[in-house]
């Protein structure tokens, strides 16, 4: 029997609970062994729970604990959860996470001590909420070399985008209704500004390469900026306004990426990812491209991640299942002009000036008064940048997803 705790009684932490409950037959016939929860902790009373004995406040007694050997760590944030996951890899037992913050930030420095101890630190959970995304990327597509990542990363951005474009709601209600339904983050500028996304797009980057990729150096802009007017020209151009990670090994052996609104044409399969569901494109050289979909968000999907790799955990006691990647000195992402995109702009200048600076813009149907939109030739962020500067007044510049 393999002993367990969750640290976390959260939406995460009590659908772990829920799963290892409900599923407790289906776990112990996976793991082969029946997987027992002996501790939650929880800064919060529990009282009315019904095994209000598992709970305790006091992580030292799951750290001294000689029985317990897999922890699901579904706290979110950095600390105190970075502290405890390093006390706990080092007491010998295996971490399961869904923190994307603290896999991201501390990945290379958890996984390090995880081998040090002979012990697994998973993370499925982190990304893609309940889609499995990590494990095949690390070893069904392992004859690949991966070429691109490109994803709808973040549930509550593409159910706020989704509920403006069909919906016609206002950004605010659309990101109450995201935090009702418990898909946005405590701090909802982590959800819209991109970084949760940026921190997800720097976990499958590294996992894909096998190097850290620093999150810091990852662009990254969110969606607050985007308009209803931006999602009718796209609607017009038979195109959808998503929130992407993007990365691409280049030629040069380096990574580029980024994280942006990007406006993508209706034949690509990202187009169709609606609601709070998550999407990603991994382009393999030997495979070509390939889709995974499924809930990002929400308690059962994210826990279905996290007690599979619990399970995992339990399967790999004796052997380390090796997912990770290693944090060198040099210098692995691409500088942002090593790349080029098309641009969809708005401008307030006139498609004769559109056309002098940008050659050869594609001018779209404009859909106000006093107002040229377009689609640029491929620029990079600078050719792009220094053009809309010879325009006067630019009201939009989103990248397009070619
Ligand atoms: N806030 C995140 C999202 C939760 O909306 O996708 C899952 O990581």
């Amino acid at each position: 029997m393999a002993k367990a705790a969750i640290m976390g009684y959260g939406t995460v932490g009590s659908g772990v609970y829920d799963i290892i409950k409900m599923n407790a037959a289906r776990l112990e016939a996976a793991a082969g062994e029946k997987i027992e929860l002996k501790y939650i902790l929880d800064i919060r009373d529990f009282d009315d729970h019904p095994e209000k004995h598992l709970f305790t406040k006091d992580v030292k007694d799951i750290i001294n604990d000689g029985e317990v050997s897999v922890v699901a760590e579904v706290m979110g944030g950095l600390h105190p959860a970075y502290e405890f996951t390093k006390e706990l890899l080092s007491a010998g037992k295996s971490v399961v996470t869904s923190n994307k913050e603290l896999v991201a930030t501390y990945g290379s420095e958890l996984l390090k001590i995880a081998e040090e101890n002979n012990v697994n630190y998973m993370f499925e959970a982190s990304v893609g909420g309940g889609i499995p995304i990590i494990r095949p990327l690390n070893r069904c597509l392992a004859a690949n070399n991966i070429t691109r990542i490109a994803g709808i990363l973040n549930g509550t951005t593409n159910y706020i985008l989704y509920q403006m474009i069909t919906n016609d709601k206002s950004f605010d209600t659309a990101l109450r209704d995201a935090q009702a339904n418990g898909y946005a983050e405590r701090n909802p500028a982590a959800d819209i500004e991109g970084h949760d996304a940026c921190r997800k797009i720097a976990i499958l980057s590294s996992l894909a390469w096998g190097k850290e990729v620093d999150y810091s150096s990852i662009s990254t802009e969110g969606i607050v900026d985007i308009t209803l007017e931006d999602v009718r020209y796209a609607a017009a151009a038979d195109a959808v306004i998503k929130l992407i990670g993007y990365a691409e090994r280049l030629d040069n052996g380096k990574v580029y990426a980024h994280v942006a609104p990007m406006m993508i044409k209706h034949d690509c399969m990202l187009s169709d990812i609606d609601d709070v569901y998550n999407g990603i494109l991994v382009r393999g050289d030997a495979v070509g491209d390939v889709m995974f979909y499924g809930a990002g968000a929400g308690k059962l999907p994210t826990a279905s991640a996290v007690v599979a790799d619990m399970i995992d955990s339990v399967i790999h006691k004796e052997r380390r299942a090796l997912i990770g990647w290693e944090k060198t000195d040099e210098d692995v992402c691409a500088a942002a002009d090593d790349k080029k995109f098309r641009y969809f702009m708005r401008t307030q200048d006139t498609a004769e000036n559109v056309r002098s600076v940008f050659g050869g813009a594609e001018i779209l149907k404009s859909l106000a008064d006093n107002e040229t939109a377009f689609i640029t030739e491929e620029l990079t962020a600078s050719e792009a940048a220094e053009k809309s500067a010879a325009l006067s007044g630019v009201i939009t510049s989103i990248r397009v997803f070619d």
